[in-house]
């Protein structure tokens, strides 16, 4: 595998999705690699369709580990029809959310166990791990005050969950930051946007230097 996997992780609200946005504006000419960027979960039609069951607010009677498998079916899908042929094609792929969402969210968050949720992933990837990810921290009053000030028309299920909820899975985001020094590079996303973005492009470069021109 030549390519290179960066994922973006963080709470709801930490600005990941923005800040991915401004990443690629800015990268675009830098790159010595193709780009493909993606989300999860999503990113093709079968992993498309289960996000819409996951993050469906006419379910609240799903269980919290149908949930949790669900995420690791659409996320196996999107390893091997997105994932993998990209990275075997040498391109830089920069994925909205993967495994560590599945560990805070569903692990921490909804008490499945940390370690639990990262066994049953490893079924799911078989070893697809990323290179780097950008953790975006944020304090959770910050991100939720984001969430109700700017996307009232597009809260979904989980963006329902109240403020304890938040700060359960950042505490296992930091946990897994420190647990994960070489991979996970924290970033300091309470800042302004476009201060965000300069800071995750410097780690970008600096952490995979044969990506860039
Ligand atoms: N650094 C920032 N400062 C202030 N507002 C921000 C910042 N980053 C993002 N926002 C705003 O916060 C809101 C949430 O941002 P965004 O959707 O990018 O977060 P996210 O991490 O992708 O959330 P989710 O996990 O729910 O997808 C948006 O309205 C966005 O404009
Ligand atoms: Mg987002």
């Amino acid at each position: 595998m030549t390519g290179k996997f960066v994922t973006i992780e963080g709470p709801d609200g930490s600005g990941k999705t923005s800040a991915l946005k401004g990443i690629i504006e800015k990268i675009k000419v830098l790159l010595a690699t193709e780009l493909v960027v993606t989300r999860e979960p999503g990113g093709n039609p079968i992993s498309e369709a289960v996000r819409d069951v996951v993050l469906n607010q006419d379910y609240p009677e799903m269980d919290k580990r149908t949930e949790a498998l669900l995420f690791a079916a659409s996320r196996r899908q999107h390893i091997v029809e997105t994932i993998l042929p990209a990275l075997e094609a040498n391109k830089l792929v920069m994925c909205d959310r993967y495994v560590d969402s599945s560990i805070a969210y569903q692990g921490a968050g909804r008490d499945i166990g940390m370690q639990a949720v990262a066994d049953m992933n490893l079924f799911a990837t078989n070893g697809t791990e990323p290179d780097l990810t950008l953790y975006f921290d944020v304090p959770s009053e910050i991100g939720l005050k984001r969430i109700f000030e700017h996307r009232q028309n597009e809260v979904n299920r989980l963006d329902d969950e109240k403020l304890a909820f938040h700060q359960k899975v950042r505490k296992a985001y930091q946990q897994l930051a420190v647990e994960n020094p070489e991979r996970i590079v924290t970033i300091d996303a309470a800042q302004p946007l476009d201060k965000v973005i300069e800071d995750c492009i410097k780690v970008l470069m600096k952490k995979l230097p044969e990506s860039f021109k």
